[in-house]
């Protein structure tokens, strides 16, 4: 279904042709002062140097052209020269009544859908999920949500750090331990043990102990160097380590993940490309791309255009050691055999942005990727503290994923259970729905690439531009629904009517800017555009309930039409807030 947007603009397009003017002035954009009109169009400015007239004769010839449309409940010319519009009521309840036919709520699905591969989570396996990678895991889950909403197909890859220095660290404190295990025995040919030699808790220990102790004893680190060559060279015992090491994270990942709401398709990760680097290097080097500096094979990547240096793509270390630019080269590699994407959007630290500016490169240039391939890169800033510095706990350590939540949901519990007397059981449950909405809402609000402040106190009220109070929103619509089917009303062909007054029209204009705002958060890979939408139009529908009795209504016609209008309202906030990766409780 079109925008409405798009339906006034063909109808301004129409009327500047009339007129006599290039349609391509008929640009139309909602209006920046509500007040005075709801679209506006200030094409007549940029026509003057063309038509050599002055802008204001401009906007009336061409709302000359509209006098009489249908469309408008008032359209006029404003000096300077501004095109502003009001729409006829029965327009926009005929849009909603449209938009309630469709599958969709309007979206028009994509034509050629795409396949877009989202890389996003990349936690790193053996170490704490920390906030760090929340930021990954929540953008990018919306990011997907929102491609499938268009229509595309989308598969999201998680992209574990799973093959690196820390798995020598684990081997190496894991054999200081426990050297009688026969992983750590020469020659041995038997089977290694089912289970694995460390519960999560042990292996959460194991790491940071390991990584403080490398850094203060040469020795070991060599070890731990030595640990991950051989690794990585197919070492038998260390192989079965690596498994089980594998096994556990993995496990308590999906776990953490389910908490968050977050599911990827593929749980592939770093150790996956490894198959694939032997003959991607051959190539590279046969085809004359890589070319050895310093004993490294690198791949120069720099344009004509830089201003600034870009270092070359660093395919093997001089010992012959792949790198992360390696391992996202040969990604792309299995990417392009197995799944074809026409597009892989990574959503990843900002300060990783010249790493993929590299990978992205060399992958075009040297036809790694096919042509046309869109690598796109959603670098996110920083989750800090009220104090703008990293986010820590309150003793200064990493904040892990998992206290985080903790610290949210106690919070939310405590405010549900002072509202009212919900009973324990649901208030816990429900915490932990309105938690969730408070972490998810307070991130994704803000634009991706900026760095902003988590502040449990603010994304927790349930007041202001905060994830519980798009959800109390909701279940205030869900009581109304609930009072007037449980009155002996149905829901079920009930239609729209005109709106009457401003804050109802308001409140239509706001629904019916849905499909419009969808597009645009997609095209511009912006989760952050429907966190503003949804307050609008959850600030719209408060101020429609404010002034109206809908329960009380005596006109049944009337009744009947609030409640269409609320329940759209009610639906086109559960799709968004499905779409950032959260759900409404019932009651809160
Ligand atoms: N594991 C990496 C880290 O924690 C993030 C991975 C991002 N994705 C990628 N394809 N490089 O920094």
């Amino acid at each position: 279904m079109q925008t409405l947007l798009s339906i006034i603009t063909k109808q301004m397009q129409d009327a500047f042709e009339k007129a006599g003017y290039d349609k391509k002035y008929a640009k139309v954009t909602l209006s920046n002062r509500p007040d005075l009109c709801e679209y506006q169009c200030n094409g007549a400015m940029a026509a003057v140097k063309e038509y050599k007239k002055a802008p204001i004769m401009i906007a009336e010839d061409v709302v000359g052209q509209l006098k009489d449309s249908v469309m408008f409940e008032n359209i006029e010319a404003v000096k300077p020269g501004f095109i502003n519009m009001k729409l006829m009521p029965q327009i926009v309840s005929d849009f909603l009544t449209d938009m309630k036919k469709t599958d969709n709520l309007g979206i028009e699905q994509a034509k050629n859908p795409k396949t877009i591969m989202v890389d996003y989570g990349g936690p790193n396996v053996a170490k704490p999920l920390h906030v760090g990678h929340v930021r990954s895991a929540i953008i990018g889950e919306s990011v997907k949500r929102i491609a499938r909403k268009m229509g595309h197909q989308v598969i999201g890859d998680i992209h574990l750090g799973d093959w690196g220095y820390q798995m020598g660290l684990i081997i190496t404190e894991l054999k200081k331990r426990k050297p009688e295990l026969p992983y750590f025995e020469e020659g041995f040919t038997g089977d290694y043990p089912q289970e694995a030699p460390f519960t999560i808790s042990e292996l959460e220990e194991i790491y940071p102990t390991a990584s403080a102790y490398a850094k203060e004893h040469e020795e070991y680190r060599e070890e731990a160097l030595q640990a991950t060559f051989l690794l990585q060279n197919g070492h038998r015992g260390f192989t079965a380590i690596w498994k089980h090491i594998m096994n556990v994270s993995v496990t308590d990942l999906k776990k953490n993940y389910k908490n968050l709401n977050v599911e990827f398709d593929l749980w592939k990760g770093e150790a996956d490309a490894q198959a694939y680097i032997p003959d991607m290097v051959e190539r590279l080097k046969d085809e004359g791309y890589a070319h050895l500096d310093d004993g490294a094979l690198v791949v120069d990547v720099m344009e004509e255009s830089d201003t600034k240096e870009v270092p070359p793509c660093m395919i093997l270390k001089s010992d012959g050691a792949a790198l992360y630019d390696t391992t996202d080269l040969a990604t792309l590699v299995e990417r392009e055999e197995k799944y074809k994407p026409d597009e892989v959007i990574y959503v990843v630290d900002k300060r990783q942005e010249l790493h993929f500016v590299q990978v992205f490169r060399c992958a075009k240039k040297t036809g790694i990727v096919r042509e046309g391939v869109d690598l796109k890169f959603l670098g996110f800033g920083t989750m800090n503290g009220k104090d703008g510095k990293p986010f820590k706990t309150r003793e200064g350590g990493v904040m892990r994923l998992e206290n985080l939540i903790k610290e949210i949901n106690d919070e939310m519990y405590k405010k549900i259970m002072d509202n009212r007397t919900v009973l324990e059981e649901e208030g816990k449950a429900t915490a932990q729905m309105v938690g969730l909405a408070a972490i998810k809402y307070g991130d994704l609000s803000n634009q991706a690439s900026k760095d902003y402040v988590f502040d449990v106190d603010r994304f927790t009220s349930f007041e202001g531009n905060t994830g519980p109070y798009i959800l109390y929103t909701i279940v205030r619509i869900k009581s109304i629904l609930t009072k007037y089917t449980e009155s002996g009303n149905t829901l079920e062909n009930i239609s729209l009517l005109p709106a009457q007054n401003d804050s109802e029209k308001a409140l239509m204009l706001e629904i019916a800017k849905y499909n419009q705002i969808i597009e645009t958060a997609f095209e511009e890979i912006a989760p952050h555009k429907i966190c503003a939408y949804i307050y609008d139009l959850a600030n719209a529908f408060n101020k429609f309930y404010h002034e109206t009795k809908i329960l009380s209504e005596e006109e049944k016609d009337r009744q009947a039409s609030f409640i269409a209008l609320i329940s759209e309202a009610k639906e086109v906030l559960e799709a968004c807030i499905d779409m950032l990766g959260f759900t409404a409780p019932e009651r809160m």
